[in-house]
């Protein structure tokens, strides 16, 4: 396909960049062994090349016991043997780069795999030790310590599991996900030092970004007061020690013209944009975007917020409809309740698959044309709705931590489908996939998406080809009855969505550019259907 990307030295292609996450492990299977791996992308670049994105953000690729999909990590400068080796992701980012994509790499910095060489120190170190000191030990409470030392909870939605776990020698050691994810004590100057080290050191193989995990977790108040004490501010979440470690990294990235994402769920909008300010992060994920309902009133309040948000600071919005950790948009918009919360996530939710793959198209033509950065998560481009994981398959420790209570993300993360007469559609040869497929996933495969016209990749392609027509201004909101969104940007392109129960009449325009669906006998925007249109 070959549409014109950001040219190799454009310093400022995050600014408007599309952005593809791979989530290796499900990607694409080189070897045939049931897991995803770099072989299998490297054998896929040209398909990311011709669906138009301009970069790929691979969750953790680093060597790890997978306790938490990865981001646990034990080595960040290697990559795990069941994806390839550091030499193959060398490859990779240089042959990406030939083809005008470039590469971001995720960095968990709030915690490590209980398998990285500090946590194994530290605990053979015993209590006291200068080596327990990268983490957060304690002394328990209780007459004997038998007593958690406070009372924080889970950060796995849904969880009440504890966020402590004690060691034989009775010393107790902080762990917000899971007690195989040790959060590292970032008052410590060589946790500093050493997360400057690991950016360079991706920086200089060639990476153009990097994802930050759980961004705004990492600083925690040294006294680790109860919760139950209301402290203020509050002792691990966004801290405001966190802004002096950004700035820093964001001097290591200048160096190399590099750029960040941060993983920031904050809900307070004031709170998030500093994350943004000119010397810290480039850009945040959009996750007020990503958990809107499909309501018109709401995604326009979402949008203008996000908008009223970045621009004091500068930075260019994102917008997200989906990740490894929600739940997929088609099957999210096909519910009864269209938000995405991880308190509600339930099983057996019902969800009308037809509607909601509507909606998820006309979403789709909705963030591709708004000022800023998208990102595709993969297989959102094909459409995939969230399987059912039978629980003798379960892997994601979010269910486990909830008491089989919680979903958990494993619906989000199966392995996509590539050719619809192959075993496996196409993921591998010969193991079976790490995370079953279910029944209908043939049909949702890339080789009989790409000769259908009709299909979401299709819709994608084309999006992604067309979108540079709205330039780089800002929006303006046009006139439109209730439940229509519809704005003009300054490159003459006009985006109208209709959210109404009732078909829509456009707006004047010279020509159609683009639609989710086909427009009805009178040239009316059927409900959950969006229009690309010249003005
Ligand atoms: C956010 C990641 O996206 C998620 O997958 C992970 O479980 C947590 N951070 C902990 O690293």
């Amino acid at each position: 396909m070959g549409q014109p990307r950001h040219a190799p030295e454009d310093p400022d292609w995050w600014r408007t960049a599309v952005i593809y996450q791979v989530y290796v492990r499900s990607f694409a299977d080189g070897d045939g062994d049931g897991t995803g791996d770099l072989a299998g992308v490297r054998s896929r670049l040209p398909y990311l090349a011709g669906l138009g994105v301009d970069a790929l953000w691979f969750s953790p690729w680093y060597p790890s016991p997978m306790k938490d999909g990865g981001y646990d990590v034990a080595d960040y400068r290697a990559i795990d043997p069941a994806f390839g080796t550091l030499a193959e992701a060398e490859k990779l980012i240089a042959e990406a780069r030939e083809l005008g994509i470039r590469t971001i790499v995720d960095i968990v910095p709030n915690h490590v795999s209980d398998q990285h060489p500090w946590f194994r120190a530290a605990r053979a170190a015993g209590p006291g030790s200068a080596e327990r000191e990268l983490f957060h030990f304690r002394r328990g409470r209780g007459t004997d310590g038998e007593l958690p030392p406070n009372d924080w909870p889970s950060q796995f939605a849904g969880s009440t599991a504890p966020v402590w776990t004690r060691l034989p020698d009775g010393d107790w050691y902080l762990h917000l996900f899971t007690p195989e994810q040790p959060d590292l004590n970032w008052a410590h100057p060589a946790v500093r030092q050493e997360h400057e080290d690991v950016l360079r050191f991706w920086f200089e193989r060639g990476v153009a970004g990097v994802r930050i995990d759980s961004a705004a977790l990492l600083a925690k108040d040294p006294d680790l007061p109860d919760l139950a004490t209301r402290p203020r501010p509050h002792p691990f979440v966004d801290r405001d020690e966190l802004h002096a470690v950004y700035r820093s990294w964001r001097r290591v990235a200048d160096e190399y013209g590099g750029v960040f994402v941060g993983e920031v769920w904050l809900p307070d909008p004031e709170r998030f944009a500093r994350y943004l300010r000119p010397d810290e992060l480039h850009t945040a994920f959009n996750f007020a975007f990503l958990s809107c309902p499909w309501d018109a009133a709401r995604l326009r309040a979402a949008i203008d917020t996000t908008l009223a948000e970045h621009a004091p600071v500068g930075a260019p919005a994102t917008w997200v409809l989906c990740n490894h950790d929600v739940t997929r948009t088609v099957t999210r918009y096909g519910r009864e309740d269209t938000a995405f919360d991880f308190a509600t996530k339930a099983f057996g939710t019902p969800a009308d698959l037809a509607l909601g793959t509507r909606r998820a198209r006309a979403a789709a033509l909705l963030s591709l044309a708004l000022p800023g950065a998208v990102y595709l998560y993969q297989g959102e481009e094909l459409g995939l709705p969230e399987a059912d994981v039978p629980a003798d398959r379960v892997q994601d420790p979010m269910y486990f931590r909830s008491g089989g209570a919680a979903p958990g993300r494993d619906g989000c993360r199966i392995p996509l489908p590539w050719a619809e007469d192959m075993p496996y559609a196409g993921f591998g040869a010969h193991e079976e996939p790490w995370l079953p497929q279910p029944a209908d996933w043939p049909s949702y495969a890339v080789d009989r998406q790409e000769r259908d016209p009709d299909s979401m990749l299709t819709l994608y392609r084309r999006a992604i080809a067309l979108r540079p027509m709205f330039g780089d201004g800002p929006l303006s909101w046009l006139p439109a009855p209730d439940g229509v969104l519809a704005f003009s940007r300054a490159g003459g392109a006009l985006c109208v969505v209709n959210l109404a129960p009732t078909p829509a009449v456009l707006p004047p325009h010279s020509r159609s550019l683009l639609t989710s669906g086909p427009l009805d006998e009178a040239g009316r925007l059927p409900p959950d259907t969006a229009a690309w249109l010249r003005a």
